[in-house]
């Protein structure tokens, strides 16, 4: 099967590293528009610009300010004038150990939240009415983890409770507007190598990630890809509301 994507327009958050970078070399290389959505890291999205000049486009912002999430859409309609589908990736993982302060504690909680949960349910606010006004059967994909439905350790409980909520909101899209024709889809990666992952390597060592999967290699960023071009495709649309587990079965459900 080969999949087609260019009459489709994405705007992919978190796209410089990692998963997201992933993701978008191949979307762009399967035809599609992509706006590029950063944070920081600018190398890697200036690459692809300029390999693919017309399907490119980078856009920077912090998804931990609020104000600046309520222009990535509309600036991103700058650069393409109509978009089919959002891809929630970006994501932070705070180290936040029980006993610290409360006020630390709590500040990790909240730029969890502000970075995985309610930039994302923002983003997909703004794509679900423009969709709806555009009559589009958009797309909403949610990079969820693992750890959403296992739970994580307790430096990372904010980030278990971010992926799950992550979960939550996408069920309420996916049976709020697939009248509409809208869906929306969760991944819950595993451990991934990506810069993320790369704290736990150098905790436990990689022999302790590889412990926990059953097969012989570690995912890569390579391996999450595939599964967002099926969905944004619209080869999987009834699918919609569900959540594929990418894990390497460390986690079977
Ligand atoms: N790696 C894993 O083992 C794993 C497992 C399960 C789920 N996931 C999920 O998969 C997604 C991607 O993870 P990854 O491992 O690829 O992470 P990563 O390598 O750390 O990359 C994170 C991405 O998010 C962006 N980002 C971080 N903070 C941001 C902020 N305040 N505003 C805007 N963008 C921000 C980064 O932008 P800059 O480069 O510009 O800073 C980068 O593009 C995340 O949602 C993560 O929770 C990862």
């Amino acid at each position: 099967m080969h999949i087609n994507l260019k009459d489709k327009n994405i705007l992919l958050t978190g796209a410089s590293r990692g998963i997201g970078l992933g993701i978008a070399e191949q979307l762009l290389a399967s035809g599609a528009s992509v706006v590029l959505h950063h944070h920081r890291s600018s190398e890697s999205i200036q690459n692809l610009e300029q390999r693919y000049p017309q399907q490119a486009f980078g856009l920077k912002a912090d998804l931990s300010k609020p104000e600046e999430v309520s222009q990535i859409w509309d600036k991103a309609l700058q650069k393409t004038k109509k978009l089919h589908a959002l891809i929630n990736n970006a994501g932070i993982a705070l180290e936040s150990p029980i006993d610290q302060n409360e006020e630390a504690w709590l500040d990790d909680w909240a730029k969890t939240m502000q970075v995985n949960l309610t930039s994302a349910a923002a983003l997909s606010r703004k794509a679900a009415q423009h969709f709806i006004s555009q009559q589009i059967a958009g797309k909403l994909i949610h990079i969820s983890s693992r750890a959403a439905f296992r739970g994580d350790t307790p430096e990372y409980m904010a980030y278990a409770a971010s992926k799950a909520g992550l979960v939550a909101f996408s069920h309420s899209m996916a049976r709020a507007y697939g009248k509409q024709g809208i869906t929306s889809f969760v991944i819950a990666p595993g451990f991934t190598q990506t810069d993320m992952a790369q704290d736990f390597i150098a905790k436990y060592g990689e022999a302790h990630a590889l412990h926990d999967i059953v097969l012989p290699t570690l995912t890569q960023p390579q391996d999450i890809a595939p599964m967002v071009t099926l969905l944004v495709s619209g080869l999987a649309d009834h699918a919609t509301g569900t959540t594929i587990s990418i894990n390497a079965g460390s986690y079977i459900r």
